[in-house]
Parts: C-alpha cells; structure tokens; sequence
C-alpha cells in the first residue's frame, strides 16, 4: 500500500475506571487519503478508540503517532492545533449558535483561515452557506450532523475523526450522510469513520477493522469483510441480506 501513514495507533491499552482495560492491545493505521471504517459490536470499544487518538482517554501502554509523531496522552487542544479533528455522536454542535458561528468556533484558534475555509466547507455542505445565519438547536439531525463535520473540517485537518455519522437518523439521511462523508473523503480527507452501521461502512471505506472487546480482531478492505462469510456470521448478522 502506498501514502504516508497518518494515523498510526500501536498496541494500545486504555481505559477509563483503574485496572479495567476497555482498549486490549489495539492497533490502527490511516494512510493519507484513506477511509477508514470502524466497525463491530456494541460496547466493543469503537468511541473509546476514537477518544484515545483525540486524548480524551488514558492510555497505559502503547503509543500513537500522527504523521510520525508521537502524540499519545497529548490533549484534545493540542491535537486540534495539530490537525486532528472530532465529531462526537452526541453534543456535537453548539444549539444556541447560528451555523456561521458554529463555523467559526472550528477556527477560532485561526480566525483569519475563516473566510478560506467556509468557501471549502460550503463547497462540500452548500446549505450551511445559504442557511448560515440558521440557529443550529432549529436544525433536524441530519442537518445539525453536517454542522459539526462543517465545523471540524474548518482546521483543515489531517485527519476527521467521526463518531458514528448516521446515528439516530432516518434512512434517506442515512445515505445522505454516508454520501457527504464519501464526498469529503474523495476532497482528499483522511476520514476515520466509527458506524453501528456495518454493511453502509464497509461499502463506502476503503479499509475497515474489526473491533471485538477491544481488539482489533478483523482487518481488510471493505469488499474483503462485506464478502467474507465469517465476518457475515459473527459481526454483520441480519444487515447482511440488506
Ligand atoms: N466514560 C466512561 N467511563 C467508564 N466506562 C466507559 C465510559 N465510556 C465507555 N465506557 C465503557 O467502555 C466500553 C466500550 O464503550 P464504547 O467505546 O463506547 O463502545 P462502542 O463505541 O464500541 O459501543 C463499554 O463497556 C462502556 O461501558
Ligand atoms: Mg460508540
């Protein structure tokens, strides 16, 4: 496989509470340009990993690079500075705030990159331009789910870490929102995309792990795992005759 590599997660352990592990020896690559999928049960540690790339997380052993660099432990503010961008599931707009200010909170380590980054933004998400003056807690959830990726690609970040794009949504904006976390991939974003979603992941990611208590159990392109009976079986169930 060619492309430097981003997003380099070795080995880690990490949890929340002293002495549970919820992280057990997982490992993750992102090269640049990538999609990549995260997938696996409920509760199998998909937003853990999530937030221990974006060091909300403690992490006891093993270490992460972003593009060669250490970063493991570092805080969600620094790794912002540096290009690491996350949309939680939950909460991941500021309601009272218009869209542009919500845009504008995405810069506000840069306010000067605004202008410059909200025409990039609006090229991929038109309506937030036309809708900009829009107070975000009046939006559906498709729409406020767009704010916050608008908001976290106003870093220009090396890597967008998402947290489960198509949650809670209904199936039309389901596709929406898989189609517009394509379309800011194929603007040339490395995407780390966490779905309860199995079979609408592994479609549009070019690579996918497998997450089973904590461990990187399965990897492979999306094609490999959507058609490989074992994985049907054990992780993609019902969803699979979709
Ligand atoms: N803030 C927290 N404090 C303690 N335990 C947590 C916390 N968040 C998640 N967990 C536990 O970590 C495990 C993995 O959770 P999570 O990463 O959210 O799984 P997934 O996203 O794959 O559904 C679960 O057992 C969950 O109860
Ligand atoms: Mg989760």
């Amino acid at each position: 496989m060619s492309g430097n590599v981003v997003v380099e997660a070795k080995n880690l352990v990490a949890g929340y509470l002293p002495g549970v592990n919820i992280l057990n020896d997982c490992s993750l690559t992102a090269r640049e340009g990538e999609l990549i999928g995260i997938i696996g049960p409920n509760g199998a540690g998909k937003s853990t990993l999530l937030k221990a790339i974006f060091g909300q997380v403690n992490i006891r052993s093993g270490n992460i690079l972003l593009n060669g660099e250490d970063i493991t432990g570092l805080k969600a503010n620094k790794l912002v500075g540096k290009g690491v961008a996350f949309v939680p599931q939950t909460n991941n707009v500021f309601p009272s705030l218009t869209i542009q200010e919500n845009l504008e909170m995405g810069v506000f380590q840069n306010p000067k990159r605004f202008e410059e980054r909200f025409a990039f933004v609006t090229s991929i998400f038109p309506d937030l331009a036309t809708r900009r003056n829009q107070r975000a807690g009046s939006l559906s959830g498709g729409e406020r789910q767009m704010v916050a990726m608008g908001r976290a690609l106003m870093v220009d970040p090396s890597v967008l870490l998402l947290d489960e794009p198509s949650a809670g949504l209904s199936p039309v904006r389901q596709d929406e929102a898989f189609l517009r976390v394509k379309e800011v991939n194929t603007a040339g974003v490395t995407v780390i995309m966490v779905e309860q979603n199995a079979r609408r992941c592994l479609q549009i990611c070019d690579r996918a792990y497998v997450l089973d208590q904590g461990h990187d159990a399965h990897t492979g392109t999306g094609r490999e795992l959507l058609n490989d009976p074992k994985m049907i079986e054990l992780y993609l169930g019902n969803l699979a005759e979709m």
